[in-house]
Order: C-alpha cells, then structure tokens, then sequence
C-alpha cells in the first residue's frame, strides 16, 4: 500500500490515485472505439425518464440496499443526531426509494427531508414506505436536468443536498445544469455530498463492445446509463456550477460475488463541496 492510500475502519481503501489496470483491461478499454449512434443516443435521453420508472417496475424496492455507511462516511450527516437539538434540512436527489433516507430517518435524525426522483414509481414506494412521515420528509417528481428544484424546496434552504449514485445517470452535457439547479435550493455555506461510480470500476471494465455512449458513459442492458468519473471530471463539473471543492477521494471496496465465485473490485468517487456565499465566489450559480 503506498503513502497516498488510506484503509479506514470498515476495510475501505480511499485514495486519491486511480486504480492501475491490467495489460488486458488497458487493451479492451482501447479496443472499445465504436460509440452508440447519435439517432440511438437521441432516443436514450428522451426516455430517459421511461427508462428509470421501467427499472422500478422490475425490480420494486429489491434492487439497492439500505445505505447504512452514511453518518460514517459524511461527518455532517452525524452531526443530524438529536442530541445537537438542530434540525438539519436534506435534500436527497434521484432518491430512489429512498434507501439514503430511511436509515437516517429511522435512526431518530433531527432532519426535515426533501427528497425527489425521476421516476413517480420511486416517489410512490418512498410514500408507501412505512417510515415514510409527511412531517419529516416531503417526496416529489422532479427531473434534476429541468424542473426548477425551488419550485418545490425554498430557495436556499438547503443545509445538505445528497446525490448518491445520480450524477453518473444524467449526461455529461446536462451535469453543470443540473449541479447549478440543485444549488439554488442551498444556504450559502451549504455543501453537497456525492457518491458514485469511479472510473475503472468493475462493471465499467464489464461492458461488451456495443454499450459506450462516449469517454466514459455506457448504457445498460435496460436503457439506464452510468457515467464513471474521475476525481478531476467530478471536481471540473461540480466547480464550473460554482461550487468550491472541500474534499474528494475514490473509494475502493471489494465486493464478493458468491454466485459468479468472483471477488469484485468496485471503485467509488466520494467528495464534498461548498456552496460559497456571495462574496467568495458567484460564478455558475444564478
Ligand atoms: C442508481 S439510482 C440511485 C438511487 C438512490 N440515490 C440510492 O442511492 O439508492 C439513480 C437514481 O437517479 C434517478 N435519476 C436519474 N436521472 C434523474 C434526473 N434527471 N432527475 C432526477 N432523478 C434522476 C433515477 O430515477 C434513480 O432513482
């Protein structure tokens, strides 16, 4: 393990480099030139949204887990706890159904929640959740790219905004909108914490010829799409919407798959950033 990489307590690697491939894995990385056509590519973004809500149908509530990492890993979240005695305001983006915001809801967090989704059918379980308070958390249909996030949550409001595995679902050239968006609902001072997919990440080195939309971007058997970032991509999005860098680190776990009899290595980019007030800096937030 070399100076720059880190094991924390719960057998993550974090580190600030990015994972070193095979000779194999560079050359099929390589290999792979032949992008969607534009037409397909077209066609994805405009059901985008069908897509997701399809994803829901299948698979219910069953696909992701309750994230339980949470308060570990974003120090601020812990801070939520009743004991401070101060309510904290969240707003959860691309929630899901809502395996972010259940645990923190049901571990008795001072929060008040505003969470939102692409898909209704998501939005629908997180209302039939039975966790699911109307006093504590307000859940609405939002598509983060274009609907006016303050049309629902007052403007600047915001203590913590949270986009768990979203970011890599939009494309690229919505990303700094979508970001600015998410940032008018924020109190200056504010911060907005991510987590997503790293570059070289396991299911990235795992798509066949045949699923790249463009450096990076890939589409699923589904029509769902997932972009794997850099700690530079995700820094260079999230400051050209304004927002000052606090901290970023990918995030190296190894998940052991039983049925394929594989120890697979995921890589996650993790970082925190700053709504600055005014006078700092103002440039990309309207
Ligand atoms: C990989 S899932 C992650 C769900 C949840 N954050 C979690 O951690 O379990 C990505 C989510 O982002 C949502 N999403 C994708 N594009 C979106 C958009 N443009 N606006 C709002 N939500 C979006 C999808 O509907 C989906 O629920």
């Amino acid at each position: 393990m070399d100076p720059e990489t880190v094991k924390d307590g719960s057998g993550q690697i974090i580190c600030n480099r990015t994972r070193e491939l095979s000779l194999e894995e560079q050359s099929r990385l390589l290999s792979d030139t032949n992008c969607v056509s534009e037409f397909k590519q077209n066609k994805l973004e405009l059901e985008a949204q069908k897509n997701w809500d399809l994803f829901y149908k299948r698979n219910t509530t069953k696909f992701f887990k309750d994230r339980h990492w949470t308060k570990r890993e974003f120090e601020e979240l812990a801070s939520s706890s009743t004991d401070t005695g101060k309510t904290l305001v969240l707003f959860e983006v691309g929630c899901g159904v809502g395996n972010f915001i259940f645990p923190l809801l049901e571990d008795g967090s001072n929060l008040f929640v505003f969470a939102c989704d692409f898909s209704q059918r998501a939005v629908d379980f997180v209302k039939s959740h039975s966790s699911f308070d109307s006093n504590h958390c307000t859940v609405f249909q939002a598509d983060i790219t274009k609907d006016d996030s303050t049309a629902t949550v007052p403007m600047e409001t915001v203590d913590i905004a949270t986009m768990i595995f979203v970011l890599s679902a939009i494309h690229p050239d919505k990303m700094i909108k979508s970001i600015i968006n998410v940032a008018k609902a924020l109190k200056p001072g504010g911060h907005i914490l991510i987590r997503d997919y790293g570059l070289y990440d396991h299911a990235m080195l795992r798509f066949s010829k045949g699923h790249k939309l463009s450096d990076c971007f890939y589409v699923r058997q589904d029509g769902t799409r997932a972009y794997y970032f850099s700690l530079e991509q995700l820094r260079s999005v999230m400051e050209q919407a304004g927002l000052q860098t606090v901290n970023t680190t990918y995030i190296q776990r190894s998940t052991v798959n039983i049925k394929e009899g594989i120890d697979v290595p995921r890589i996650f980019v993790q970082g925190k950033f700053l709504k600055p007030f005014p006078t700092q800096s103002t440039s990309g937030l309207s």
